[in-house]
C-alpha cells in the first residue's frame, strides 16, 4: 500500500471513528478534550459535529491553521505531562470525549508517553465517556469498543470508560 493510500486510510479511520463517538456520546453531558491541536484538522472536525460543546486542546506549540486556532482559554500549551496535571484539577470527571491524537515516528516512545499518562486519565474521564485514539490504551476498567463499519481493526482504537448511570451520576 502506497504512503497515500495509508494515510488516507488512517484520516478516514479517524473520521469515521469521530464521528461515531460524537453519537454515542450524545446523552453524556461534558467537555472533550483535543490531545494534539497540529494543524487544527481534527479539532476542526470536532467543533462542526459538536457544535453545544466545550472543547480544549493540548500541544506543545501552537502551529494550527488560523481558523482552526481555539481560543486562548480553551488551550493548554506545553508537555501533556505537566499541563494534564494542571487541566485534572480544573476538570475532575468532566471530560466526555477524548480524543488522543498525539504522535512520533517512534512507535515505542509514544507508547511510553501514553503508558505515563494512563493514570492521570481516570479522574478526568466521566463514567461512559468515550476516547478516540490512534495509539492503544492499557487501562483496566476502559473497555474497548468495536471500530464502526468500514474501519478496520487496529486502525484506530475506540475505549469507553465505566457505565454511565444517569441516576448515579445526578
Ligand atoms: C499528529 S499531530 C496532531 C494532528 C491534529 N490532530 C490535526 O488533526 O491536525 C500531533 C501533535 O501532538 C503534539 N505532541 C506530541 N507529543 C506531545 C507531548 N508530549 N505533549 C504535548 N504535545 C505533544 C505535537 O506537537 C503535534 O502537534
Amino acid at each position: 500500500m502506497s504512503k497515500l493510500e495509508s494515510f488516507i486510510r488512517r484520516m478516514t479511520a479517524q473520521r469515521d471513528c469521530l464521528n461515531h463517538a460524537a453519537g454515542l456520546i450524545k446523552d453524556i453531558p461534558g467537555i472533550v478534550f483535543e490531545f494534539g491541536l497540529g494543524n487544527g484538522r481534527s479539532y476542526d472536525h470536532l467543533r462542526e459535529k459538536l457544535p453545544d460543546r466545550e472543547i480544549y486542546v493540548f500541544d506543545r506549540r501552537i502551529a494550527a491553521f488560523p481558523s482552526c486556532t481555539p481560543p486562548e482559554d480553551h488551550m493548554f500549551i506545553g508537555e501533556i505531562t505537566l499541563t494534564l496535571t494542571k487541566a485534572a484539577k480544573l476538570f475532575g470527571k468532566k471530560v466526555a470525549l477524548l480524543h488522543n491524537d498525539f504522535g512520533t515516528s517512534d512507535h515505542a516512545e509514544y507508547q511510553k508517553l501514553i503508558n505515563m499518562i494512563s493514570p492521570l486519565l481516570e479522574p478526568i474521564m466521566l463514567p461512559g465517556a468515550l476516547i478516540v485514539s490512534n495509539i492503544r490504551f492499557h487501562i483496566d476498567t476502559w473497555e474497548k469498543l468495536p471500530e464502526p463499519s468500514g474501519v478496520k481493526p487496529d486502525r484506530y482504537y475506540l475505549y469507553r470508560t465505566g457505565a454511565f448511570c444517569t441516576e448515579c451520576s445526578l
